[in-house]
Protein backbone atom coordinates (compact mmCIF):
# COMPACT_ATOMS: atom_id res chain seq x y z
CA UNK A 1 0.00 0.00 0.00
CA UNK A 2 1.37 3.13 -1.26
CA UNK A 3 1.24 5.25 2.34
CA UNK A 4 2.13 9.10 1.77
CA UNK A 5 0.54 10.69 -0.47
CA UNK A 6 0.61 14.53 -1.79
CA UNK A 7 -1.68 15.65 -4.15
CA UNK A 8 -3.39 19.37 -5.14
CA UNK A 9 -5.29 21.20 -2.09
CA UNK A 10 -8.82 21.38 -2.97
CA UNK A 11 -12.24 23.31 -1.49
CA UNK A 12 -13.01 20.46 0.99
CA UNK A 13 -9.36 20.03 2.23
CA UNK A 14 -9.38 23.82 3.86
CA UNK A 15 -11.14 23.09 6.88
CA UNK A 16 -8.46 20.72 8.28
CA UNK A 17 -5.80 22.69 6.66
CA UNK A 18 -6.86 25.24 8.44
CA UNK A 19 -6.98 22.96 11.99
CA UNK A 20 -3.64 22.46 11.56
CA UNK A 21 -2.68 26.27 10.72
CA UNK A 22 -3.53 27.04 14.34
CA UNK A 23 -1.34 23.90 15.52
CA UNK A 24 1.54 25.28 13.19
CA UNK A 25 1.28 28.79 13.44
CA UNK A 26 -0.05 29.61 16.68
CA UNK A 27 0.11 33.52 17.01
CA UNK A 28 -1.20 34.18 13.36
CA UNK A 29 -2.53 32.29 10.68
CA UNK A 30 -4.46 32.52 7.24
CA UNK A 31 -8.13 32.24 7.53
CA UNK A 32 -10.23 29.95 5.53
CA UNK A 33 -11.03 32.30 3.22
CA UNK A 34 -7.51 33.22 2.37
CA UNK A 35 -6.90 29.34 1.24
CA UNK A 36 -10.17 29.59 -0.80
CA UNK A 37 -8.91 32.77 -2.69
CA UNK A 38 -5.95 31.64 -3.52
CA UNK A 39 -6.99 28.13 -4.72
CA UNK A 40 -10.10 29.39 -6.89
CA UNK A 41 -8.88 33.46 -7.79
CA UNK A 42 -5.35 33.23 -7.92
CA UNK A 43 -3.66 31.48 -11.58
CA UNK A 44 0.08 31.61 -10.10
CA UNK A 45 -0.79 29.45 -6.90
CA UNK A 46 0.03 26.10 -6.21
CA UNK A 47 -1.16 24.28 -3.36
CA UNK A 48 -0.80 20.79 -1.96
CA UNK A 49 -1.86 18.05 1.10
CA UNK A 50 -0.28 15.00 2.23
CA UNK A 51 -2.03 12.63 2.98
CA UNK A 52 -1.67 9.31 5.51
CA UNK A 53 -2.82 6.56 3.97
CA UNK A 54 -2.60 4.31 7.30
CA UNK A 55 -4.88 6.70 9.14
CA UNK A 56 -7.59 7.55 6.51
CA UNK A 57 -7.74 3.61 7.13
CA UNK A 58 -7.81 3.37 10.84
CA UNK A 59 -10.21 6.20 11.11
CA UNK A 60 -12.00 4.50 8.55
CA UNK A 61 -12.47 1.05 10.27
CA UNK A 62 -13.36 3.23 13.73
CA UNK A 63 -15.86 5.12 12.28
CA UNK A 64 -17.43 2.12 10.62
CA UNK A 65 -17.84 0.46 13.98
CA UNK A 66 -19.83 3.84 15.79
CA UNK A 67 -23.00 2.82 15.87
CA UNK A 68 -24.63 5.36 13.18
CA UNK A 69 -26.88 8.58 14.47
CA UNK A 70 -30.51 7.86 14.67
CA UNK A 71 -32.44 9.59 12.29
CA UNK A 72 -35.95 10.10 13.97
CA UNK A 73 -38.73 10.82 11.06
CA UNK A 74 -39.37 13.97 10.25
CA UNK A 75 -36.27 15.75 12.38
CA UNK A 76 -33.57 13.08 10.93
CA UNK A 77 -32.24 16.23 8.75
CA UNK A 78 -31.57 17.64 12.48
CA UNK A 79 -29.31 14.90 13.13
CA UNK A 80 -25.40 17.14 13.96
CA UNK A 81 -23.19 16.78 10.98
CA UNK A 82 -20.36 14.67 11.63
CA UNK A 83 -17.55 15.88 13.14
CA UNK A 84 -14.73 16.71 11.15
CA UNK A 85 -12.05 15.00 13.56
CA UNK A 86 -14.28 11.92 12.51
CA UNK A 87 -13.88 12.07 9.17
CA UNK A 88 -11.07 9.69 7.53
CA UNK A 89 -10.43 11.89 4.84
CA UNK A 90 -9.79 15.17 6.90
CA UNK A 91 -7.99 12.79 9.64
CA UNK A 92 -5.53 11.81 7.09
CA UNK A 93 -4.68 15.33 6.17
CA UNK A 94 -0.76 15.90 7.73
CA UNK A 95 0.41 18.26 5.84
CA UNK A 96 0.27 21.03 3.72
CA UNK A 97 2.51 23.81 0.86
CA UNK A 98 2.28 26.54 -1.59
CA UNK A 99 3.83 28.62 -3.45
CA UNK A 100 3.25 31.39 -5.97
CA UNK A 101 5.18 31.70 -9.07
CA UNK A 102 6.34 35.59 -9.70
CA UNK A 103 7.86 35.52 -13.62
CA UNK A 104 10.60 33.06 -12.62
CA UNK A 105 10.74 32.88 -9.17
CA UNK A 106 8.41 30.37 -6.88
CA UNK A 107 7.64 32.32 -3.60
CA UNK A 108 7.26 29.45 -1.21
CA UNK A 109 4.10 31.00 0.56
CA UNK A 110 3.71 27.95 3.82
CA UNK A 111 4.64 24.88 4.58
CA UNK A 112 3.79 23.06 7.71
CA UNK A 113 3.06 19.65 8.78
CA UNK A 114 0.95 18.13 12.03
CA UNK A 115 2.79 18.29 15.01
CA UNK A 116 1.83 14.65 15.89
CA UNK A 117 3.87 13.99 12.14
CA UNK A 118 7.26 15.90 12.66
CA UNK A 119 10.47 14.44 12.15
CA UNK A 120 9.43 11.82 9.74
CA UNK A 121 10.84 13.31 6.81
CA UNK A 122 7.35 14.62 5.57
CA UNK A 123 8.09 18.44 5.64
CA UNK A 124 10.60 17.62 3.48
CA UNK A 125 8.59 15.31 1.33
CA UNK A 126 6.19 18.54 0.86
CA UNK A 127 9.30 20.76 0.20
CA UNK A 128 10.75 18.60 -2.34
CA UNK A 129 6.97 18.33 -3.77
CA UNK A 130 6.80 22.27 -3.94
CA UNK A 131 10.62 21.66 -5.60
CA UNK A 132 9.00 19.55 -8.50
CA UNK A 133 6.41 22.13 -9.00
CA UNK A 134 8.78 24.65 -9.44
CA UNK A 135 10.48 22.85 -12.03
CA UNK A 136 7.20 21.56 -14.04
CA UNK A 137 6.09 25.62 -13.75
CA UNK A 138 9.20 27.05 -14.92
CA UNK A 139 10.89 28.63 -11.59
CA UNK A 140 14.46 29.08 -11.85
CA UNK A 141 14.79 30.06 -8.29
CA UNK A 142 13.25 29.46 -4.95
CA UNK A 143 12.30 31.71 -2.34
CA UNK A 144 10.63 32.33 1.39
CA UNK A 145 10.28 34.16 4.21
CA UNK A 146 11.16 32.31 7.93
CA UNK A 147 11.24 33.93 11.25
CA UNK A 148 14.72 34.13 12.57
CA UNK A 149 14.30 31.71 15.58
CA UNK A 150 12.38 29.41 13.74
CA UNK A 151 15.35 26.42 13.71
CA UNK A 152 13.48 23.51 12.49
CA UNK A 153 12.19 25.66 8.85
CA UNK A 154 15.94 27.16 8.88
CA UNK A 155 17.62 23.50 9.09
CA UNK A 156 15.22 22.62 6.41
CA UNK A 157 15.45 25.05 3.91
CA UNK A 158 19.43 24.79 4.80
CA UNK A 159 19.36 21.45 3.51
CA UNK A 160 18.06 22.25 0.50
CA UNK A 161 20.43 24.63 -0.58
CA UNK A 162 18.23 28.24 0.30
CA UNK A 163 21.07 31.06 1.62
CA UNK A 164 19.93 33.89 3.86
CA UNK A 165 20.26 36.93 1.63
CA UNK A 166 18.69 39.46 3.79
CA UNK A 167 16.83 40.44 6.83
CA UNK A 168 13.47 42.40 6.63
CA UNK A 169 13.19 43.81 10.28
CA UNK A 170 10.09 43.48 12.48
CA UNK A 171 8.25 41.49 9.52
CA UNK A 172 5.74 39.45 11.59
CA UNK A 173 3.37 41.65 13.12
CA UNK A 174 2.12 39.09 15.60
CA UNK A 175 5.80 39.76 17.41
CA UNK A 176 8.04 42.28 15.56
CA UNK A 177 10.02 39.51 15.03
CA UNK A 178 12.58 40.05 11.92
CA UNK A 179 12.31 37.64 8.93
CA UNK A 180 15.21 36.17 6.39
CA UNK A 181 14.53 36.12 2.82
CA UNK A 182 15.87 33.13 1.76
CA UNK A 183 16.92 32.19 -1.60
CA UNK A 184 18.26 29.04 -3.33
CA UNK A 185 20.98 29.52 -6.23
CA UNK A 186 19.24 28.67 -10.19
CA UNK A 187 17.27 25.46 -9.44
CA UNK A 188 17.97 24.66 -13.23
CA UNK A 189 21.75 24.05 -12.85
CA UNK A 190 23.07 20.80 -13.65
CA UNK A 191 24.53 20.88 -10.34
CA UNK A 192 21.41 22.14 -8.49
CA UNK A 193 19.40 19.53 -10.07
CA UNK A 194 22.29 16.94 -9.25
CA UNK A 195 21.92 18.13 -5.46
CA UNK A 196 18.22 18.03 -5.84
CA UNK A 197 17.82 14.60 -6.84
CA UNK A 198 20.12 12.91 -4.16
CA UNK A 199 18.34 14.65 -1.42
CA UNK A 200 15.15 13.40 -3.09
CA UNK A 201 16.01 9.73 -3.91
CA UNK A 202 17.71 9.68 0.00
CA UNK A 203 14.56 10.70 1.24
CA UNK A 204 12.31 8.59 -0.50
CA UNK A 205 14.53 5.68 0.61
CA UNK A 206 14.20 7.05 3.78
CA UNK A 207 10.39 6.75 3.53
CA UNK A 208 10.11 3.59 1.50
CA UNK A 209 11.75 1.83 4.67
CA UNK A 210 8.76 2.21 6.82
CA UNK A 211 5.86 3.42 3.85
CA UNK A 212 5.63 4.20 0.21
CA UNK A 213 5.29 7.45 -1.17
CA UNK A 214 3.09 9.14 -4.47
CA UNK A 215 2.15 12.12 -5.84
C1 LIG B 1 9.25 23.21 9.46
C2 LIG B 1 8.41 21.94 9.45
C3 LIG B 1 7.50 21.97 8.23
C4 LIG B 1 9.35 20.72 9.35
O1 LIG B 1 8.52 19.59 9.25
P1 LIG B 1 8.99 18.11 9.69
O2 LIG B 1 7.96 17.19 9.12
O3 LIG B 1 9.26 18.01 11.13
O4 LIG B 1 10.38 18.04 8.93
P2 LIG B 1 11.21 16.74 8.48
O5 LIG B 1 11.05 15.62 9.44
O6 LIG B 1 10.90 16.47 7.05
O7 LIG B 1 12.70 17.31 8.58
C5 LIG B 1 13.42 17.70 7.44
C6 LIG B 1 14.64 18.46 7.84
O8 LIG B 1 14.26 19.66 8.52
C7 LIG B 1 15.17 19.91 9.60
N1 LIG B 1 14.43 19.85 10.86
C8 LIG B 1 13.12 19.55 11.01
N2 LIG B 1 12.78 19.66 12.31
C9 LIG B 1 13.89 20.05 12.97
C10 LIG B 1 14.17 20.34 14.33
N3 LIG B 1 13.22 20.25 15.27
N4 LIG B 1 15.42 20.72 14.68
C11 LIG B 1 16.39 20.82 13.74
N5 LIG B 1 16.19 20.54 12.41
C12 LIG B 1 14.95 20.16 12.04
C13 LIG B 1 16.25 18.87 9.51
O9 LIG B 1 17.26 19.37 8.64
C14 LIG B 1 15.52 17.72 8.83
O10 LIG B 1 16.39 16.89 8.10
P3 LIG B 1 16.91 15.52 8.78
O11 LIG B 1 15.68 14.67 8.95
O12 LIG B 1 17.85 14.98 7.76
O13 LIG B 1 17.53 15.92 10.09
C15 LIG B 1 7.59 21.80 10.76
O14 LIG B 1 8.46 21.96 11.87
C16 LIG B 1 6.43 22.75 10.89
O15 LIG B 1 5.33 22.50 10.39
N6 LIG B 1 6.63 23.87 11.60
C17 LIG B 1 5.56 24.84 11.85
C18 LIG B 1 5.24 25.64 10.61
C19 LIG B 1 6.46 26.40 10.12
O16 LIG B 1 7.17 27.02 10.91
N7 LIG B 1 6.68 26.39 8.80
C20 LIG B 1 7.78 27.10 8.17
C21 LIG B 1 7.36 28.49 7.89
S1 LIG B 1 8.68 29.41 7.10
Amino acid sequence: MVRYVVSKMTMGDIPRVVEIEKLAYPTSQWPASAYRHEIQDNAWAHYIVLRDAEIAERAAQVAASEPQPRRNFPFGFLAPARMSAHDPAQQALIGYAGLWLTVDEAHITTIATHPNARRRGLGELLLVSLFDIGYQIGARWMTLEVRVTNEPAKALYHKYGFKIVSTRPRYYTDNNEDAYIMWTDEITTPDCRRTFNEHKDALYARLRQSAQVAS
